[in-house]
């Protein structure tokens, strides 16, 4: 190889090695670096993206990264950053909002505007993110509930929890946890304006779905929804219509969160899905259970330490079935958020109980979670630590 080629390959950054993380309980928005086996902290953290940081979503054509705050403790706001190749973040611009934003996506041409659902508030807004040194509201939808749903103390009111741009980039799917409702946008063609929304999906009564992932097996598309209060996972096929219009969704299965049969201990809420990048595995985390031991992360002892399970199923690609993979670790209490590397081979996990992140090792193949690779702290103080972490690449 070329002597230049090759000093510039080995000076290029490693950017799959950088993480971002959120935490409440020290408000702030955290750059990790997993490289040589550790999980390190680098520089100091990011205390613009208000008093409660969550959720994060990546702009990586642009290394632009959008930090939603939640802002029980003060105001609401969305923060962009730019990225800089070893995860030094500069803020350029912090956008005033509703209460309660908790999960963005983006869309639209270019990824030029961003999706979000605020829990608290019961709404959908979208803002264009063309210029992110000026974010700027485009739509914003209130919505009410006629009388409280099955679970009256968390359903007295529709709770926006997440939203995910379908495969065709056409549709957003905003699981509502208080009205049992999957609710669908259309994008909207013109940048000046936001999407629109087509239709809802009745999910299954007292369910309170939370997150959802799509995925699709050659021309077929799959949606998986995980549903907090019931702490199970309904499965649809998805068939799109030639007109473009509302899809039809069609529920194929509810089932535990732990497989057909399975239980979960009184108290546990579960919260989060993805979807392997190969679309062949769906993983969620289940709070609360302490189901799983794993060896002591200090090193010091031969004592195991308790952990809330991520818990694996393959996808069958003729029907959408799931069957369950493993009850593996999420690598600690209280897993809120985790994702995976654009590879697969890599989970990184936030744990808000135990002020802890970790990464964990994945079989591509295979789909199993094996060993915690590396481990930081991350937040402090009791309770309400990590809630997101997401690889930055
Ligand atoms: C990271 O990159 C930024 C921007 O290029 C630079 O200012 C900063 O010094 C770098 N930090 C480290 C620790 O190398
Ligand atoms: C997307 O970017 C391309 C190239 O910069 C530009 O020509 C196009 O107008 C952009 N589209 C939108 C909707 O911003
Ligand atoms: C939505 O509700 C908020 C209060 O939660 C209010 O400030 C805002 O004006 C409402 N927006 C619309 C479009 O109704
Ligand atoms: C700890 O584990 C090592 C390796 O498995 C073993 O050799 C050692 O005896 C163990 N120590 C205790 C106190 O159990």
């Amino acid at each position: 190889m070329h002597k230049k080629l090759l000093s510039f390959l080995l000076a290029a950054p490693a950017s799959a090695d950088i993480i971002f993380a959120t935490s409440y309980n020290d408000h702030a928005l955290t750059t990790l670096d997993f490289s040589g086996g550790k999980l390190t902290k680098v520089g100091s953290p990011k205390l613009d993206c208000g008093s409660e940081p969550t959720w994060l979503t990546l702009d990586s054509a642009n290394s632009v990264l959008y930090c939603l705050n939640e802002g029980w403790g003060g105001a609401s706001s969305i923060t962009s950053y730019k990225a800089s190749a070893n995860g030094s973040l500069t803020t350029l611009d912090v956008l005033p909002v509703l209460k309660s934003p908790v999960a963005s996506t983006l869309f639209g041409a270019n990824s030029s505007r961003l999706a979000v659902a605020f829990y608290d508030t019961s709404s959908f807004a979208t803002f264009s993110v063309a210029n992110p040194k000026d974010l700027a509201l485009l739509s914003q939808t209130n919505y009410t509930l006629a009388a409280p749903g099955p679970h009256p103390d968390r359903q007295e009111a529709p709770h926006l929890h997440d939203a995910v741009l379908d495969p065709s980039k056409k549709f957003i799917l905003v699981p509502d946890l208080g009205s049992d409702l999957l609710r669908v946008y259309k994008v909207d063609e013109s940048a000046a304006s936001g999407a629109s929304a087509v239709g809802v999906v009745k999910a299954v009564a007292g369910s309170g779905p939370r997150h959802a992932v799509f995925a699709t097996a050659g021309a077929k598309t799959y949606l998986y929804t995980v549903n907090e209060l019931s702490n199970t996972i309904t499965g649809y096929t998805v068939s799109y219509k030639a007109d473009g219009s509302f899809p039809e969704f069609t529920q194929i299965f509810d089932v535990s969160t732990h497989g057909p049969g399975g239980s979960v201990p009184a108290g546990t809420k579960s919260a989060e899905i993805q979807i392997s990048p190969d679309n062949k595995f769906i993983i969620v985390s289940s709070r609360g259970e302490k189901s799983v031991t794993i060896p002591a992360l200090d090193g010091s002892s031969n004592s195991t330490i308790a952990s809330d399970p991520l818990i694996s199923f393959s996808i069958d690609a003729a029907t959408g079935k799931l069957t369950l993979v493993q009850v593996g670790p999420a690598g600690g209490v209280n897993p809120r958020g985790f994702t995976l590397n654009k590879a697969g081979t890599l989970v990184v996990s936030a744990l808000q109980d135990d002020n802890r992140v970790v990464v964990i090792e994945r079989d591509v193949k295979t789909g199993m979670l094996g060993k915690i690779l590396g481990h930081a702290t991350v937040g402090m103080g009791d309770g309400n630590g990590p809630n997101y972490a997401l690889f930055y690449e």
